[in-house]
């Protein structure tokens, strides 16, 4: 089994685990830092005062940087059951920015195993970094 292979089952699996009672949108992902073995997952987690929603992925990447800090992303693996296939939303592209490199993947599934992959860039083009900040 390959590694995206590897990503989707257990983003699949994650997404078993979201708490959506208001969308009933389950979202499963599964990230790998670059330089490292060890994927990690997450699902959304919503909430009745839904500002207080947290997407599959921003979950898998708080899980990441608690565990083992800060680590730029090979590649970002979202599973859904939609067809046409569903994207990360604006915030969690803006906050995979920050984890992010120009080589950064990001592999969308659906249940079915239907599959397209993006570079991290071509979805979020103009991301805002680090870089726009004063440097003192
Ligand atoms: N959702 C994600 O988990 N990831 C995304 O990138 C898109 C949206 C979740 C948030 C909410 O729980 C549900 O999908 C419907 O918006």
């Amino acid at each position: 089994m390959n590694d995206i292979q590897k990503a989707f089952d257990l983003a699949k699996q994650a997404r078993l685990n979201a708490h959506a009672p208001y969308s009933k949108f389950l979202v499963g992902a599964a990230i790998k830092p670059n330089n490292s073995t060890t994927l990690y997952t997450g699902c959304n987690v919503e909430n009745a005062s839904f500002g207080g929603t947290i997407c599959a992925e921003r979950t898998a990447i708080t899980k990441m940087v608690s565990e083992v800090g800060s680590q730029t992303l090979e590649y970002v693996v979202v599973v859904t059951d939609s067809d046409p296939l569903a994207g990360p939303c604006g915030m969690c592209l803006q906050v995979i920015s920050e984890f992010s490199d120009k080589n950064t993947k990001i592999h969308l599934f659906n249940l079915e195993g239907l599959h397209k992959e993006y570079s991290f860039s071509e979805m979020l083009p103009l991301s805002f970094t680090k870089d726009w900040l004063p440097k003192n």
